[in-house]
């Protein structure tokens, strides 16, 4: 059994990944400032292998709080999308930035061994091709410049701990945290409810 913290565990990605992590065995805490509620988790209060902080990664407290007794963090906290970063530049950089350079700071002053960064494959921004991560990185909107400062800073530790960083493609699908701020799931709510499938470009696979 693993120690594993979830940073933005009650959002689109973490509820589920909170679910897989207890049924494969582990322990697993989340941090979660509850920005859309915190319901998403309400399934695994009372498991004796899960432990919720309603907390903030901007608050170093919190955060060594957070990382006590952990082996493992993946750090999904953040603000999502470019809409929601250009809405206030300061804050999104502030939380996507600046707090992932405190949870390295603090985990790797902590017996943290190893930290998943999630990035987005919009680092790449656009084009033909098929992106690796040898492809040269174009952050084209605010948001995508912070998953690469991000990257950034999580290259930054490899000496004290170990990093994985991941680069997702936009999920779609079901969640207990739904999103329908995501391409396939707007889509799919516009068809069910108003009858019609919105697609802005056309050209784009
Ligand atoms: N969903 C996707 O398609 C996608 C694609 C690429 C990358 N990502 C990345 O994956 C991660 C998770 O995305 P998601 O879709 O689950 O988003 P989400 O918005 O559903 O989840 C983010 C969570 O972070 C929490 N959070 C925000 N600010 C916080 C703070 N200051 N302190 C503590 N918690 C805070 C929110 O409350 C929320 O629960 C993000 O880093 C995102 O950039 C997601």
């Amino acid at each position: 059994m693993e120690r594993i913290l979830v940073t933005g565990g009650a959002g689109y990605i973490g509820t589920h990944l909170v679910e897989q992590l207890l049924s494969q065995g582990h322990f697993v805490r989340v941090i979660d400032n509850g920005t859309f509620g915190l319901s998403g988790l309400r399934p695994f209060y009372g498991f004796n292998r899960f432990e919720m902080q309603k907390g903030d990664i901007q608050i170093t407290a919190h955060l060594r709080k957070a990382v006590n007794n952990i082996d493992k963090v993946v750090h999904l906290a953040g603000i999502v999308g470019n809409p929601a970063c250009s809405f206030d530049k300061d804050i999104c950089n502030e939380v996507n930035v600046v707090a992932t350079k405190r949870i390295f700071d603090v985990a790797a002053k902590g017996n943290v061994k190893h930290i998943l960064f999630a990035s987005s494959c919009s680092v790449y921004g656009y084009g033909d091709e098929v992106f690796t991560e040898e492809s040269k990185l174009n952050p084209v909107d605010y948001y995508a410049e912070t998953k690469v400062k991000g990257e950034a800073i999580a290259q930054s530790y490899q000496d004290d701990l170990a990093v994985t960083l991941c680069r997702f493609s936009t999920v779609f699908g079901a969640s207990r945290r739904m999103r329908f701020d995501l391409a396939v799931n707007g889509m799919t709510a516009s068809a069910v409810n108003r009858g019609k499938c919105v697609i802005y470009g056309g050209q784009q696979w």
